[in-house]
């Protein structure tokens, strides 16, 4: 019979994304929905380990849910990957009287909450939490949504600027190796060409593309270009292929960069953290662990945790399609 779960810790974990402070909220305020202790874990498996806790009621989460970034800090911990670290962290819950830990982040957060359940039966549930929309489980992570209408407001403000002089302009997104980002944004900010590493187009592609943008009248072009992409090194060799073989475009660049990972989570990310927070403390005090909460046909399902950390999401073919037709 599993442990009755009386106090849930909650942490975040790798690169900050809009919602989590949302989820944050969402995990303290149903802890006192059901009368149960919650505490926040300050700066990711660091804190854990050093034990830097802090109680949390549901007047402590007032006025975070529409702020981007995380209360509770994040940062990487070389420690958490040993025994001792690991160690450590346990006694750090143990003694504070934590009997459950809900971890918001990625697949690499999702490796180290795995292990502290492999080595000392500690339940854990995952939130999946980063931009990247890159994991198994869910159709969308939090801050996914957030950061696709943060890159087509800039898609769109960079397009005035293209074309008001008939420029190509290459747009860096983030994604880390997935090209999620890069492909929605992309068709939402009607951009010619959508380079993902899921995708190798090749630069004859990409040359031939911008040949037919041209001759369809086409006076100014919009390249997103997911940072995964291996087309060229970077985004600013592929300006010098095009400076070189293609005389008649006048090319800059922009890389979107961290501006992605920031700002107030959408109406999508708010509710969606809300519904993850409520699932992923009920199914600790159902005596579930090992899972994460992810969004499933519209509804609020549990993926093993194992299965969020080793698989992948996929292309949507269909969005692909899409995109080439869209930029015809
Ligand atoms: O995983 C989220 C993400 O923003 C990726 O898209 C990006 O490649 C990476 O984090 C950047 O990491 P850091 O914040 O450590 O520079």
């Amino acid at each position: 019979m599993p442990k009755k779960i009386k106090k849930i810790g909650v942490l975040t974990s790798g690169g900050d994304s809009p919602g989590m402070n949302s989820a944050i909220r969402s995990v303290a305020r149903t802890c006192a929905y059901h009368n149960i202790e919650c505490v926040g874990v300050y700066r990711g498996y660091e804190g854990l380990i050093e034990g830097d806790f802090k109680p949390m009621d549901a007047r402590s989460v007032k006025g975070i849910l529409n702020k981007g970034g995380t209360i509770l800090k994040s940062a990487r911990s070389k420690e958490f990957r040993t025994k001792e670290g690991r160690l450590q962290a346990f006694n750090s819950l143990t003694n504070a009287g934590v009997d459950g830990l809900i971890v918001i982040g990625g697949d690499g957060s999702f490796s180290g909450a795995l292990v502290l359940n492999q080595e000392y039966n500690f339940p854990v549930i995952g939130i999946p939490g980063t931009i990247d929309n890159d994991i198994y489980g869910t159709s969308h992570t939090l801050g996914f949504d957030t950061a696709l209408n943060t890159v087509v407001d800039a898609i769109d403000k960079i397009r005035d600027t293209a074309s008001s002089h008939n420029r190509l302009f290459f747009i860096e997104v983030m994604g880390r190796d997935v090209g999620h980002i890069a492909l929605n944004a992309g068709i939402a900010g009607g951009a010619e060409e959508i380079l993902i590493p899921e995708e190798d187009l090749g630069l004859d592609r990409l040359v031939e593309s911008l040949n037919r943008s041209r001759k369809s009248g086409k006076s100014s072009s919009i390249v997103i270009v997911a940072e995964g992409d291996k087309i060229g090194k970077n985004v600013f060799e592929l300006k010098d292929f095009v400076d070189e073989n293609l005389e008649d475009y006048d090319v800059r660049v922009s890389v979107l960069g961290h501006m992605q990972r920031g700002g107030s989570p959408s109406c999508f990310d708010r509710v969606l953290a809300s519904r993850m927070g409520v699932k992923a403390v009920e199914s600790l005090l159902e005596g579930k662990s090992n899972y994460m909460v992810g969004l499933k046909n519209g509804e609020m399902k549990l993926t093993p945790l194992e299965s969020a950390i080793k698989g992948k999401t996929k292309i949507n073919l269909e969005l692909l399609r899409v995109s080439d037709i869209m930029s015809i």
